[in-house]
């Protein structure tokens, strides 16, 4: 349970915000590289932590983060034209570099007016198929050493779904085992007959709803653990959270991310990499994103992608989530037909940001309060002064870890030795 006045507090991520403020401490993955595929391709509106943003690809290949709206008399760059150099506002064709520099105002005849002026830009940098934004004010930390960053596109591969709730709803989902056994009980029934590492090392759950949890607070956020006892053996699986939004799923080989774009949309970030399997390419690529329901068909078809989310089919009342009743009536559990689909509605449905004021936490729920006190941390860091310590800390040896031990073994012993 959180007071109104915390839960506004965790959840509200524009400039000025007590989250906001602590959120522009962090490198944030912005849009996919794929976003920007090419010199002088068409501009794209980025939105992050309820700010608007134009990216683009110069001539050189580099990528410009700038504001949205143009600093002479605020139309929108993502009209724009990428060319010479920069981005020229189609209005009064004012023309913009990657980092701001006004290279030419054509209504204004001073030739020295434009050296007077700069555009707001802000850092970029592309890693692990992923462009990367800085919004703070301050130097930006060391950038993130996710051991993925480096690997070649054939071993990884990611998806992002947009929906349209806040963060938190959907971090929730993943420091919360026990709903894996009840909200996807029957995609687990049907994955069990997949050789893809997610479905072994899950098919366990649908045996037992009510697993131990356990959480263990860290200065990168905490470990969460969830417990089941089946055919007398400990089943367990801890992942790491990684403040801000980070989670490491426990089969070893998911890195997620769940990126405020404002107070209610989100892209969920998912990544695939292991190190050894190449899931960036055919077969196991379009076999891992068909399991969970991110193929790019599927992502269009639910409204989870920047063009479909301004469309009908973007999943809520008005098409009753996608939920097939007679499909419940036949057995169904959810009627979603994907477990994507599955997680974002329970995010969705509640409204885009989820009153805590009245929630009735059980024992089953302490990663969830947990969640809540390392957010709640973040903007107190930022309020003594300080960075979050969490934005420059090394996650290269963080993992998620998923072990089947003797009964009644103590799931602390398997935490990873060497991510103190
Ligand atoms: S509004 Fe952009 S050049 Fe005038
Ligand atoms: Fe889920």
């Amino acid at each position: 349970m959180l007071s109104t006045e915390d839960n506004e507090r965790m959840c509200r991520v524009g400039p000025g915000t007590p989250m906001g403020k602590a959120l522009r401490h962090f490198w944030l993955p912005a849009l996919s590289s794929a976003d920007l595929p090419e010199p002088n391709g068409d501009p794209v509106h980025v939105e992050l932590l309820g700010e608007s943003f134009v990216a683009f690809r110069d001539s050189e290949g580099r990528i410009g983060l700038l504001d949205e709206l143009c600093l002479h008399r605020a139309s929108s760059l993502t009209i724009g034209r990428v060319e010479s150099g920069g981005i020229r506002c189609i209005y009064h064709g004012w023309l913009f570099s990657v980092d701001g520099t006004v290279m030419e105002t054509p209504n204004a005849i001073d030739p020295t007016f434009k050296s007077r002026l700069k555009a707001r830009s802000y850092p970029t940098r592309e890693s692990g198929g992923l462009v990367w934004a800085y919004l703070g004010d301050v130097e930006p930390p060391p950038f993130p050493d996710f051991p993925w960053l480096g690997s070649e596109p054939s071993m990884r591969h990611h998806t992002v779904s947009i929906i349209g709730c806040n963060y938190v709803q959907l971090l929730e989902g993943m420091v919360d085992s026990a709903h894996l056994s009840v909200l996807h009980k029957s995609f687990l029934e049907r994955s069990a007959s997949s050789d893809l590492n997610f479905a072994t090392k899950t098919s366990h759950m649908k045996f037992d709803a009510a697993p131990a949890i356990g959480v263990e607070p860290t200065d990168f956020g905490m470990y969460y653990s969830a417990v089941r006892e089946i055919d007398g053996e400990a089943q367990i699986r801890i992942a790491p959270f990684l403040l801000p939004f980070w989670v490491l799923n426990p089969n070893g080989d998911q890195a997620s991310a769940v990126v405020p774009l404002s107070d209610e949309k989100s892209a969920f970030y998912t990544i695939w990499w292991d190190g050894e399997q190449r899931f960036g390419e055919e077969p196991l690529r379009t076999k891992q994103v068909e399991l969970v329901g991110r193929t790019p068909e599927l992502l269009e078809a639910h409204g989870f992608t920047r063009s479909g989310y301004a469309s009908p089919r973007r999943m809520g009342r008005e098409n009753g989530w996608h939920q097939d009743r007679d499909a419940m009536r036949k057995g169904h559990f959810s009627g979603l037909p994907t477990l994507t689909l599955e997680d974002a509605v329970v995010g969705v449905a509640g409204g885009p940001i989820r009153p805590r004021d009245r929630e009735m936490l059980c024992a089953a729920d302490v990663g969830i309060a947990m969640l809540y006190r390392s957010l709640l941390k973040l903007p107190q860091e930022v309020e003594r002064n300080q960075r979050p310590s969490s934005a420059s800390r090394s996650v290269a040896n963080l993992r998620g870890v998923h072990v089947s031990a003797p009964a009644g073994s103590n799931w602390k012993e398997f935490l990873p030795k060497s991510s103190a």
